[in-house]
């Protein structure tokens, strides 16, 4: 579904957004309230100043990827965790993803919502039936408690210089997709962060806005550090923990190390014969098990 050949094409030009006169510098206290958006952002100017931050987007319900991405992650010792939504729908095991993500947040972890999460308490108007059945029937499998925690969780959050949000930062709540370098202008003209890191594409990408304004696109290595170089401002889409669409089945995620300003995005292989009998246990559409093993 996602267009892999929209994403690595270079030098597509988007006109200067107003927002970037005055580009804010990697680590200075940045924490603002983009316009129109009272209420729904958690700023965190509190939290201790994190090095080493792990980004994981879209694990949804995926048990085994979601547990091969944390030992991977845990591995590198990251200071902090920040999770970019859906947490749930198409995989087999919400109950343990959701509570796993409780206590991680407990212990000061960030966690936004993604509009999968939102589709539990709001309904499934806008999925498709594969989508709305998962979803139908995650409803069922969740407690109060974690049906609540999801209901609770801020569309953004902003710190340091950085924002996070599953869908894009101009419109968050229309849960639209940063997809090619006019959708990441968009994205960055509504924000002044020096860093913006989405999900909710399911592909991982990384975007640059130039100082003369050129947004600059290409594909993440894994494994392979990505210089953050500090006159630029960036837009990073993470990929999925629980289902990859790049054709690569391996779970998706990335590591900040905001000291050296390097992102490093990491493709982690897990059980997908196991995550996928859990979907086929629970009765849902076999084409949400198979999808996992193409990375589709
Ligand atoms: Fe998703």
């Amino acid at each position: 579904m996602w267009a892999i050949a929209r994403v690595g094409v270079d030098g597509n030009v988007a006109p200067a957004p107003a927002a970037c006169d005055d580009l804010p510098t990697w680590g200075d206290e940045h924490n603002r309230q983009s316009p129109g958006r009272a209420g729904a952002t958690r700023r965190s100017a509190a939290r201790e100043a994190a090095i080493r931050i792990a980004l994981m987007s879209d694990i949804h319900a995926n048990r085994e990827a979601f547990t091969a991405c944390l030992a991977h992650a845990q591995a590198l010792a990251p200071d902090r965790f920040v999770f970019l939504g859906d947490y749930v729908g198409y995989g087999g095991d919400p109950g343990w993803v959701v509570e796993t993500l409780m206590a991680m947040v407990e212990r000061g972890a960030i966690a936004l919502r993604g509009n999968h999460d939102a589709a539990i308490a709001d309904g499934t108007n806008h999925m498709n039936d594969s989508a709305a059945a998962a979803i139908d029937w995650t409803r069922a499998q969740l407690g109060a408690p974690a049906r609540e925690f999801l209901a609770r969780l801020p569309m953004t959050v902003e710190e340091d210089g950085r924002l996070y949000v599953h869908g894009e930062g101009s419109a968050p709540e229309r849960w639209r997709y940063v997809e090619d370098a006019a959708d990441a202008w968009r994205s960055l003209g509504a924000t002044q962060a020096a860093v913006t890191v989405v999900g909710h594409v399911h592909v991982p990408a990384v975007y640059g806005l130039t100082a003369t304004n050129k947004v600059t696109s290409f594909r993440p290595t894994g494994g392979v550090a990505v210089p953050l170089l500090r006159q630029r401002r960036w837009l990073a889409v993470l990929g999925s923990v629980g289902q990859p669409r790049d054709r690569d089945p391996a779970a998706s995620y990335a590591m900040l190390d905001v000291a050296r300003a390097e992102l490093t995005f990491h493709r982690v292989p897990y059980d997908i014969e196991a995550a996928a009998a859990r979907i086929r246990a629970a009765g849902l559409p076999e084409s949400l098990a198979a999808r996992l093993f193409a990375g589709r």
